[in-house]
């Protein structure tokens, strides 16, 4: 789905889906170097990291495990509170491994630094993190991103996996969502 089919609700393209892969290439050719002597087990976050790691995973030239987590953050529809519960678990046992867990965006950054404390705390023999978004507020949690696509300004978006009320995820681009449709 593009930009086209969807007008109205959005507000322009933030990043498009060009801009999208050559990120994820660099940021690929990064992981791929870093560990290029490790065996790597890349977590993505349900179900907003699901483009993001599709995408990231195939740039890569290193073999990875992939797992997946889905965790819920308990808050209004736009923002969230910082209290998660674990939806899905992993499959894997993460003792002695090299974690790279990879999330769509970090906003309040709430879910990811309680995901890093919880991943952490299974005996992992490291946990890094990949975002390909990341918003100001994020900076004041401390949650320590290795490998950044984006800074974007503090408006919501949608595409390329985030969504609103479930919908806008197969959008191939990230946009800014119109506040029109989440303020009533
Ligand atoms: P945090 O705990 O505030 O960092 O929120 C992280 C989660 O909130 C993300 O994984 C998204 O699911 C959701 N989220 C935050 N900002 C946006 C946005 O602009 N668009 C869509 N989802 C978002
Ligand atoms: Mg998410």
């Amino acid at each position: 789905m593009r930009v086209e089919d969807l007008d109205g609700d959005l507000e322009g393209v933030l990043i498009s889906a060009q801009e999208l892969q050559t990120r994820l290439k660099q940021m690929a050719a990064k992981v791929d170097a870093d560990y290029a002597d490790k065996d790597l087990l890349v977590v993505g976050v349900l179900k907003g990291a699901v483009m993001v790691v599709a995408d990231f995973v195939r740039a890569l030239s290193i073999p990875v495990q992939m797992d997946w987590m889905a965790v819920s953050s308990y808050g209004s529809s736009t923002k969230s509170s910082g209290v998660v519960r674990i939806l899905k678990d992993l499959d894997t046992d993460l003792g002695g491994r090299h974690v790279l867990i990879v999330e769509d965006i970090l906003d309040s950054g709430l879910t990811l630094s309680w995901l890093l404390r919880n991943l952490r705390s299974r005996g992992t023999a490291s946990v890094e993190v990949l975002t390909l978004l990341r918003k100001p507020d994020a900076m004041r949690t401390e949650v320590d991103v290795r490998y950044l696509g984006f800074d974007i300004p503090n408006d919501f978006v949608v595409g390329y996996g985030l969504d609103y009320a479930e919908k806008y995820r197969n959008l191939d681009c990230v946009a800014k969502l119109s506040p029109k449709v989440y303020e009533h």
